[in-house]
Parts: structure tokens; C-alpha cells; sequence
């Protein structure tokens, strides 16, 4: 054979024959090259396989090491041609150099970036933290998917599919923390839903870690109303919870709200950051929009202080049929607990705020961490509006306490709430112990 390929082009052979010789070398080395080269590609049909329907789950940067989770990945017109990764890294990770692999749509060629990684503050000195990385794109480039590596790996082990803003279709749209410990408080979830909708919420994301089945049936109702997303929110069990050790704080939530943050960016106007035992409620306005209205207008951030409202504390006595019927059977505290405490927590201190999302950069549990150019917060006074928080637990010292009746301006939700109970029969309204 090699004796007979040394003279596949001496001068006696035609140029034909030569240069099938040739095509022929090179159709072998290219099969060759393509099924050594194909562990490499697998990855993408990974994503396919998963179909149109992308389902978010958190993947490993190293297979079978918790160093780094990638969760999510964003190009958004704010950032200046950079991708967004969403993750979770291991503060002691030893990996130290980090690339994307970027691919555009229906171009089979891959470019290799390097990362840079942001760590997000607030950790609560957990082992793990909350992080964004970063790559240059170009301009011009439209990717699709990415993937991380670290170290020079060669394979990767994750691939996301980069979300690019959508045009605004929503003006009020609210971010709820993970659902966590077999979250079974139906009625919280739907007195919260009802009131928020009456103040003028468009939508709601919630992220399930852990929920009970009559929260399930709750999220799936208002889900085929297009009023919530349920987006799976799967811990990799290095980061669950089991013996109260948090390896990360309270669920993932700084990368959480991140993630709320970035997936609303250009669709929505406002994104509203508050957890499920909270309302933000105006105190004389009749609803949100009215609310910013009359304050200084396009801050980057309207920032809400909270108090208290005690659980322990009695309920009102009210002589509203709506009240004493209603709220009592589907248990709408934020109507029957109408005292507060004449405490209100100072700016950035249990705080919950309403943002503009192009305008910020990165949120926090209680404050805005970082905003885009020329960024700016503002503090909506206490007596303006305020942060319900309907708080469970024993008190931590007597305070004293005031009426504040700022919910019965929104007494309707009472309606709403029973409504949306009589299509949910035999769901039990919780806690499912
Ligand atoms: C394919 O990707 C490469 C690298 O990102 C880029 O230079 C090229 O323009 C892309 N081609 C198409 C058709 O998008
Ligand atoms: C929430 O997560 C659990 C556990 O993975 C799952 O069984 C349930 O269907 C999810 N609920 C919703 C509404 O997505
Ligand atoms: C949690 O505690 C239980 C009992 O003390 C133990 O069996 C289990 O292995 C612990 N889990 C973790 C993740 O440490
Ligand atoms: C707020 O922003 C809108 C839209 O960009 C603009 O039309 C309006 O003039 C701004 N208002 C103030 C007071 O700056
Ligand atoms: C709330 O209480 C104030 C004074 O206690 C009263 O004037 C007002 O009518 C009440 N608001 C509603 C909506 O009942």
C-alpha cells in the first residue's frame, strides 16, 4: 500500500488519478478527525434533547464537583455585549481560569472567551456564594447557547441557552424567593397573589425548590391564567439544606433575585422584589401605579421600609361582613391583623424596593447592590407607603403597637380570594403539616 501510494502522483499516473488519490486521502482524515471530534459536540444535542421546552436545572462546570453551578445565561442590551452566566460557586474551589463557549444560531462554530467572575455580595459566610460570569461578544454576534469550562477543560459539561430580552409586555411584574420546606401555605400564596393583582401586578415568577401538592395545584391555576411562571429551581443536594447547616443562604435567593432580575430586563417596566409574608401597600394611593406617580419619577430603585404586623396580635374587630366572613375562613391576614408595630425598620434594613430593571445591575435581599450609569434610589416615605411584613414567631420584645387599616382600601381582594378558592375545591387551603 505505501510502496503504492509513494507513486500515486509519479509523472507515468494521469493528473486525474493523482488527484482522486488526493480526495480520497482527504475524505479518509476528515471521517477520521469528524468521530474523534465528536465527543465534543454531544453537548449540543444535550440542549435538543431537552426540546423546545428548555427546563432550568443547575449544572456542574466539572463533572461530578460542586466547584461552580451555571443556572442561567443572559444577553441583555444594558450589558455592553457581554453574556450573563447566573451561578453558584464554591468560594474554596480551586479552579481559577474560566471560559464561555459561545455558538451563534445555526453556525456550527464555537467561540472561546474568557470569563470573568463577579461574586455577589451578601454570601451570609456560606461555603457557597452567589455569581455572575461574564464574556466579551461582539456587536455584531447573536449567540445562542453557552457553555462553561474552567482550567482547560475541552469538553464541556453544561450548556444554556442564552435569553435575550423580549419587548416590555408588562408593566408590574413580581419576584418571589424560593419556595422551600414543602411549602404548603396555600392561602398565604393566594391572599398574597389576589392583593398584588388589585395593586396592579401584571405577573408573578416564583422559583419551586419545595412545595406541598395544594400549592402545586395553586401555582398551576394561576400558571394556566398566564398569571404566574413556575421556574424549577432544583438544588444540587451539596446545596440543600439538611441539617440546618445552609451551605448556601436561605435557598440560592441572591442568585434568585439575580436571575428575576435579568429575565425581566426589557419585559417588564417594574420589577417588584417582596417575599410571601409580605405586602408592599400604599397608605393612601390606590394602587402602585398611582403610588409612583405622585413620587419623584424615573428613580432607578423606589426603596419600601417594613414593619411588622404580629401574627400573635388579635385579629381586628370589624363590623365588614367581608372581614369576619371571609378573611376568617380563607385566613387573609393581611385584613385580619390590623395592628402594627409603631416601629419602622431605618432605610436598607429589612427593606423591599421596586426597580427599574434597566437601570440596575445587581439586587440584593433588602437593598440594590449595584446600578447601571447614573443610577438612582429613592426612599418612599413610611407614611406614604410601607412593607407589611405578617410576621409568625415570637415576639422579640413588646412593642407597642398601632392600628394601621391601610389594607381595607384593597378590601376587594377579600372577593378575589373567594373566587379563586371556589375553582380550586378540595385543595386544602394549608399549612399541610
Ligand atoms: C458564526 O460564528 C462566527 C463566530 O462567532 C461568526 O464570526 C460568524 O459570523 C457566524 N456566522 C453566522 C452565519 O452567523
Ligand atoms: C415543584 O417541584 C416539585 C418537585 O420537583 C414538583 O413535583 C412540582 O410539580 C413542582 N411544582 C410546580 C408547580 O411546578
Ligand atoms: C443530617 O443528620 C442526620 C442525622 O443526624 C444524618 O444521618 C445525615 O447524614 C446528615 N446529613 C448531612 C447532609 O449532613
Ligand atoms: C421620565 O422618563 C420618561 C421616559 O424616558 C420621560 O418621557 C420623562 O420626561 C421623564 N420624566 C422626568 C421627570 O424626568
Ligand atoms: C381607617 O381608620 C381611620 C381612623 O381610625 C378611619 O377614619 C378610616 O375610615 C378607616 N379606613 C377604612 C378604609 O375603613
Amino acid at each position: 500500500m505505501t510502496s503504492k501510494t509513494s507513486k500515486v502522483c509519479d509523472e507515468k499516473r494521469t493528473p486525474r488519478r493523482c488527484f482522486l488519490w488526493i480526495c480520497l486521502f482527504i475524505f479518509l482524515w476528515a471521517t477520521i478527525y469528524w468521530i474523534f471530534a465528536q465527543p465534543r459536540f454531544t453537548y449540543i444535542n444535550k440542549l435538543k434533547w431537552i426540546g423546545s421546552k428548555y427546563t432550568e436545572h443547575f449544572q456542574p462546570v466539572v463533572p461530578g464537583k460542586s466547584y461552580v453551578f451555571v443556572f442561567s445565561a443572559f444577553k441583555l442590551s444594558s450589558d455592553n455585549n457581554r453574556v450573563s452566566i447566573v451561578s453558584i460557586v464554591d468560594k474554596y474551589s480551586p479552579l481559577h481560569e474560566f471560559k464561555c463557549i459561545l455558538r451563534g444560531k445555526g453556525n456550527s462554530t464555537e467561540k472561546w472567551t474568557y470569563a470573568t467572575l463577579e461574586e455577589y455580595p451578601e454570601s451570609h459566610n456560606r461555603r457557597f456564594s452567589a455569581a455572575v460570569f461574564h464574556c466579551d461578544v461582539e456587536q455584531s454576534e447573536e449567540p445562542d447557547t453557552v457553555s462553561l469550562v474552567a482550567d482547560g477543560q475541552q469538553t464541556p459539561a453544561n450548556i444554556l441557552p442564552i435569553i435575550s430580552e423580549s419587548h416590555p409586555k408588562r408593566t408590574f411584574t413580581v419576584c418571589v424567593s424560593p419556595l422551600h420546606s414543602r411549602y404548603s401555605k396555600a392561602y398565604q400564596l393566594v391572599e398574597m397573589v389576589e392583593v398584588d393583582l388589585l395593586l396592579g401586578a401584571d405577573h408573578f415568577f416564583f422559583y419551586n425548590y419545595s412545595t406541598n401538592w395544594n400549592v402545586d395545584a395553586v401555582l398551576n391555576h394561576y400558571q394556566s391564567h398566564r398569571l404566574a411562571t413556575v421556574l424549577q429551581w432544583p438544588l444540587p443536594a451539596v446545596l440543600q439544606d439538611d441539617n440546618q447547616t445552609e451551605p448556601i443562604h436561605y435557598y440560592g435567593q441572591i442568585a434568585m433575585l439575580n436571575d428575576c432580575l435579568k429575565r425581566n430586563h426589557g419585559a417588564s417596566r417594574h420589577v417588584i422584589f417582596h417575599d410571601l409574608d409580605e405586602l408592599i401597600i400604599p397608605n393612601s394611593h390606590k394602587n402602585w401605579k398611582d403610588l409612583l406617580n405622585s413620587q419623584p419619577a424615573n428613580m432607578s430603585a423606589y426603596m419600601f421600609r417594613s414593619s411588622y404586623f404580629h401574627l400573635e396580635w388579635p385579629d381586628v374587630e370589624s363590623n365588614s361582613k367581608l372581614v369576619n366572613k371571609i378573611a376568617k375562613r380563607y385566613k387573609a391576614n393581611s385584613f385580619l391583623k390590623q395592628y402594627r408595630e409603631e416601629r419602622v425598620f431605618s432605610p436598607n434594613t429589612r427593606s423591599k424596593y421596586l426597580v427599574d430593571p434597566l437601570q440596575v445591575q445587581s439586587v440584593g435581599i433588602h437593598r440594590v447592590w449595584a446600578f447601571r450609569d447614573r443610577g438612582r434610589q429613592y426612599f418612599v416615605p413610611p407614611n406614604v407607603a410601607l412593607v407589611h411584613h405578617y410576621r409568625e414567631g415570637i415576639l422579640e420584645r413588646q412593642n407597642s403597637r398601632l392600628k394601621d387599616n391601610s389594607t381595607l382600601k384593597f378590601i376587594d381582594a377579600l372577593n378575589q380570594i373567594e373566587k379563586t378558592w371556589k375553582l380550586l375545591p378540595h385543595i386544602p387551603l394549608g399549612p399541610i403539616k
